[in-house]
């Protein structure tokens, strides 16, 4: 029996992911409407945690397999896809570095909001991707941006000021933020710089209530929030991560009586 931990699927396995993509169902909705999706378009929505786009995608009468690696957003998309009655809509297991369960020339379009950017490997996972999109057609990465001053990178930028360095040769999941290393990916899987595209989105996080307590929903079920805070408390230092990151919520939010946080984000579509 294989034993060995994965990192990359222990971390997103950690907590409840549920708990913060409910907060992110909006944006995902009207990011899908502008994929130019049509009834029976093949599409994969790569790292689709527990289907904030799959589930519009499937909605719009695409036929959409979601792959992500956390057994337990797989297990709630299903349930999510089941209450809903969208049979056009499946879900399984599989790590975006490899897609080794899927042929070649699969699908008319891949779509990876947040999620393959967070995948090891960023050269393996656009080899990955290009091979399951059929020639003629698209794949769409949503990245978050590096140094950005809007909440995500901050967010993340915090929780890594308190984390111990990663080992060596770990490639950060935010430069796929950056548009040349994305244009460097794509080229050592065959696609030239003219078909990769670039534009600039805003993905807003809803929750009805406090910025405050949106914190805490990321203390307890973001597992990278939960991995921050972990090593903050070795280090006598949680209390000033948790008054960091309610100043950050506080200072984004631009909801009067609930919480509204903008965030901006690159948008990658590669013509395969
Ligand atoms: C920030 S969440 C975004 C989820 C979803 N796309 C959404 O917008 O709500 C990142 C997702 O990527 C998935 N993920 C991370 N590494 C992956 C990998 N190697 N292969 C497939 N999925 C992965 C995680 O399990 C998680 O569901």
């Amino acid at each position: 029996m294989n034993t060995t931990v994965n990192p990359n699927k222990a971390l997103w396995e950690k907590g409840d992911f549920t708990r913060i993509a409910a907060t992110m169902r909006e944006s995902g909705e009207t990011l899908v409407q502008k994929l130019g999706i049509t009834k029976g378009l093949k599409v994969l929505d790569l790292g689709c945690g527990d289907g904030t786009t799959a589930l519009p995608e499937a909605k719009l009468g695409a036929d959409v397999l979601g792959i992500d690696i956390a057994q337990n957003l797989v297990e709630a998309g299903k349930r999510r896809a089941a209450k809903q009655g969208l049979t056009n809509l499946k879900f399984q297991e599989g790590d975006a570095t490899n897609l080794k369960q899927v042929p070649d020339n699969s699908f008319d379009l891949v779509v990876s909001i947040f999620g393959a950017m967070f995948a090891p490997k960023p050269f393996e996972v656009a080899k990955a991707m290009v091979r399951v999109t059929r020639p003629g057609g698209r794949i769409v990465m949503g990245n978050w941006i590096p140094n950005d001053p809007t909440f995500v990178a901050r967010l993340l930028k915090i929780s890594s000021n308190y984390t111990p360095p990663p080992p060596e040769g770990f490639v950060s999941p935010m430069t796929w933020g950056i548009e040349n290393n994305v244009i460097e990916r794509f080229a050592a899987a065959g696609i030239p710089a003219e078909r990769v595209s670039f534009t600039r989105d805003t993905f807003t996080f809803n929750f009805q209530g406090t910025p405050s307590a949106y914190v805490d929903e990321f203390r307890k079920y973001y597992g990278p929030t939960m991995n921050a805070f972990e090593a903050a408390e070795k280090q006598g230092r949680a209390a000033e991560l948790q008054k960091e990151l309610e100043e950050l919520f506080n200072s984004q939010n631009k909801s009067q009586d609930a919480t509204s946080i903008p965030a901006t984000f690159l948008r990658v579509t590669v013509a395969v």
